[in-house]
Order: C-alpha cells, then structure tokens, then sequence
C-alpha cells in the first residue's frame, strides 16, 4: 500500500495527447508512471524519448525523465500489476449519434482482469471525457466483471476529468485551476488526492463522479458556446456593414465583469476573451465532439438542448464562411491558386481533428483551386487526410509564392512576416484573415471575419 507516501505508482492506459502529457508530468512531480498503449510504435517513440506528438516542450520533458521513473509498455496486465492508481486517458470519439465509450470499456476490462491476481487496493480513475453515469455505470461494471471483485471494497473508482488545452498542455496540467476528483468512498478520494499532493495551491473539488463528468461537459460546452455566439454577432456585423466585430467584441471586453482590475487598477486580459471573437468555428478533439455527446445525452434523457444544437449548426457554417470572404474578391475559385496558412484545429498544435482547415481544403480543392498549404507543425497529419491532393510548404514564403490568395486559418507566431512578403508582391495577393490576427491595414486586398470590406472606409475594393 503507498496511500501514506509521497508518490505513487500509477499506470496511464492511453498515451495520446492527455495520456502522455498526464503521464509524464505526474513523473515530473516524483510519482512512478507506466504508460500503456495499444499502439506500439507510440510506446517505442516513448521509451526512445521522442513525443509521438507535438506538444510545445513535451519532447524536453520526457528526456529529463529516468527510465525507473517513466516507462511505456503494451503490457498493461504488468502496469496495473506494478502500481496502485491506473488512470483511463483512451480516446471517447463521437460515432454519429452518441458518444463512443468502446475504448474506455475495453481498457476497464482489460485493466478488471488485471485487477482479478492483485492483493492490494488498487483505484481506476477515469480521465478521459464520458458522459454523466459511465464511470458508475459502464467502466464500474466492466472492472467488476473483468476482476471478480466488488468496487469501493475491493478496489477504488474514481472520475477525475481533464481540463489541459493542448498547445499549453505542460503548463496547464502543472499549474492547474482546479482538480475535480469525483469518487464515492474516502479510500479512493485519498489515494487521488495524493496523486495531486504538489497542487495545494488550487481548489480540489470533491464530489460524485456524475458530477465530476457533468463538470467537464459543461466547461466545454461553455466555451463551445462562446465561440458560437461571437461567431453569430461576426456574422451579423458582415452583413450589415460599417462596423466591424473586432471592434464591438473590444468594447465587450471592456466590461469589468470580462475585464477586472488588478491591485494596481491595470485591466487583467483573462484567457476567456479568446473565446470571445470570431473566427473560422471550433474544431480539435473535443468541442465538437463533446458538445454533441451532450446534446445526444440530453436526448436520450428527452430534454430538448436547443442552445447546444444551434452552437453546433453556427460551428458548421463558419468554414463556408470563410470561403465565401474569399469569395467576395475571387468569384471563380477553379484554376486559382490558394494558400492556406494553419492546418490544425488551432496554433501551437498538431492536432488535425475536427480542424476547420479540412472542410475548407476540401471545398477549395473540390472548386478545382489548387492549393499549397503550410502549418509548422501539423503538415506529417494534413498529408495522411489529403495524401497528395494538398502540397505541403516548408515555409510562409513557399506557401504564398505565386498564390491568387491566402486563407490565414490559425494565429501561429511563424505568419508573423506575412504582411512583409505580401507586400513584395505586385499585384498583391487576396488575404482572408478567418482569426483576425492582422490589422486590415497590414494588406492592400484584405477580407476578414466579422467584417464588410465593402462597406468600410478603410478598405479600397480591388478585384482580382
Ligand atoms: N486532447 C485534449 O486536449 C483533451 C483535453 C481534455 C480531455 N480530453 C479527453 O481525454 C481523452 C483522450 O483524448 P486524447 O486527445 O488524449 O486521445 P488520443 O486519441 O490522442 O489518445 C488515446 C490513446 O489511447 C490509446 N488506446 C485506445 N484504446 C486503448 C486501450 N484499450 N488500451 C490502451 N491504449 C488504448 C490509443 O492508441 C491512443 O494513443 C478523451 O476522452 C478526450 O475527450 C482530451
């Protein structure tokens, strides 16, 4: 039993984005981690100490970890065997009408007949995201099974959501706002708890797993919410012209509710702001798929959720309309070329899932543009959807060389120089900026979310 000391032996069963970074900063606090994938190229990758995915200082943090620290095996039977908390980090995508709890079941099972030779109290968290009731019901019922033996008796089950946003994922679980821990006897909550000893500087909510599930939802599905709605007020300021919605969401901003000061007067910028502007929809691996895995549970519970069905349906327009700002300058798209700047679902990761780049790829393509995209990061992942249909640039400056236009899809500080080779071009290419990361006066022919070139006196209309 290591409930009294310091560290634990834990095992993370998913070495993906949350799992690996989860992984390898509990190893950083101290704590003794196995992590298991079914996937051996990425435990290779592990133990040979190179990220199987971009995550900003994720490479140099598993370096600095010694091999009796941090290890990673396909041999999950010989993790949960070795350790006292087992942590369920596997992917819950959603399959189209509700969430996909497949992987989370088949690693409970397999971590239940694990459990079934062990003599010590061992806790199964669940860190991965599942709707409200499936640690109780589904993962409880698949460990029970799998080991013979009774949870909150025998061993301890425990629901503590993950609240990392990749790009920042090191820091956000190191430095982190809140740790939920939802479990139902205090065993289990202690052993958790002690998991997360270093961070006594932030609240630790304790509660039901129903609730700590239900937390996680609604936090995304806020910020889902966020975006969605200053995509709707983006929308409107496009079409009626002389104001722009940059402008408005500043002034929004400035309320002190959004805003507050500091002890010195100065207004705080809290990260929520970011949130609150338009742009080109959210895409990434869980927005979208959390939201609807919500909205299906509310159906199943027949409560109706129209807000969360309509932050959806504005979500799935906005990368049309992103190609109709394109549209606007370059009418006819078929024979044009193309750049798109940003290929993930955001800057600072490699991430391709739910991206809005794909849709918008794929209409330009299908437009018969032809189209050289780059992304300092993500280009290994967009060449795996595309394969060769999409050209793939090592640089800005590749990317734009002889393009009709440039889609900016993500703000990544590498597109910094833009406004500088654009303007070496003469005619100057069309720029549709879908994240308003530039002034409108940083280029001749500009068109950005949230607003009407063709109303603004800022901008002089050039056709193509
Ligand atoms: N990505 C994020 O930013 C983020 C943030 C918070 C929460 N979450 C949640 O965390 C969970 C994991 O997300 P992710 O982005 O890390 O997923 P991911 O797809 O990157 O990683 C999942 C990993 O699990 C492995 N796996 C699948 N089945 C397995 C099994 N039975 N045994 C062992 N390994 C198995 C896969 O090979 C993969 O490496 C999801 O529920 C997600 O909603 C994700």
């Amino acid at each position: 039993m290591h409930t009294e000391s310091k560290h634990l032996d834990v095992a993370v069963v998913g070495s993906g984005y949350v799992g690996l970074v989860t992984g390898a900063c509990l190893a950083s606090l101290g704590h003794r981690v196995i992590c298991v994938d079914t996937d051996d190229r990425k435990v290779e990758a592990i133990n040979a100490r190179v990220a199987p995915i971009f995550e900003p200082g994720l490479d140099e943090l598993l370096r600095s970890l010694p091999g009796e620290r941090f290890s990673a095996t396909t041999d999950l039977a010989r993790a949960i065997a070795a350790t006292d908390v087992s942590m369920i980090a596997v992917g819950t995508p959603f399959d189209g009408t509700r969430i996909d709890l497949s992987s989370v079941e088949a690693a409970a099972r397999d971590i239940g007949r694990a459990l079934a030779g062990k003599t010590t109290f061992h806790v199964v968290v669940v860190k991965s995201t599942v709707i409200p009731g499936t640690t109780d019901g589904l993962v409880t019922a698949a460990l029970e099974e799998g080991s013979g033996k009774t949870a909150g008796v025998d061993f301890g089950v425990a629901m503590n959501p993950e609240f990392l946003r990749q790009g920042e994922a090191l820091r956000d679980f190191l430095e982190p706002d809140r740790i939920v821990i939802g479990a139902g006897d205090p065993r289990t909550v202690d052993r958790v708890s002690a998991l997360y000893a270093a961070f006594d500087h932030c609240p630790h909510v304790i509660t039901t797993t129903k609730t700590a599930e239900m937390i996680k939802y609604t936090a995304n599905s806020l910020l889902a919410t966020l975006i969605s709605f200053s995509n709707e007020i983006g929308n409107l300021c496009e079409a009626v012209g002389d104001v722009d919605a940059m402008d408005v969401m500043r002034g929004v901003h400035l309320d002190r509710r959004l805003t507050p000061t500091d002890s010195s007067g100065a207004r705080i910028s809290p990260a929520v702001l970011g949130y609150l502007q338009a742009g080109c929809g959210f895409g990434g691996s869980c927005f979208p798929k959390d939201v609807k895995a919500l909205l299906a549970h509310g159906q199943a519970a027949a409560v109706p959720m129209p807000m969360l069905d309509a932050v959806l349906s504005i979500n799935a327009q906005q990368p049309a309309r992103t190609l109709e700002l394109l549209r606007k300058r370059c009418p006819e798209l078929g024979g044009r070329r193309v750049s798109v700047l940003g290929l993930a679902f955001k800057a600072g990761t490699d991430d391709m899932r739910e991206s809005p780049a794909i849709p918008i790829v794929r209409a330009l393509l299908d437009a018969g543009a032809t189209v050289t995209a780059y992304d300092p990061v993500a280009g290994a992942n967009a060449a795996r959807i595309f394969g060769s249909t999409l050209a793939l640039a090592d640089s800005v400056a590749d990317a734009i060389a002889g393009a009709d236009a440039i889609l900016v899809l993500t703000n990544w500080p590498a597109f910094v120089d833009l406004p500088r080779l654009v303007a070496l071009r003469d005619p100057q290419p069309v720029v549709v900026d879908a994240r308003r990361v530039f002034p409108v006066s940083a280029f001749e022919r500009y068109e950005g979310t949230g607003l009407n070139t063709s109303s603004s006196p800022l901008m002089e209309r050039v056709p193509v």
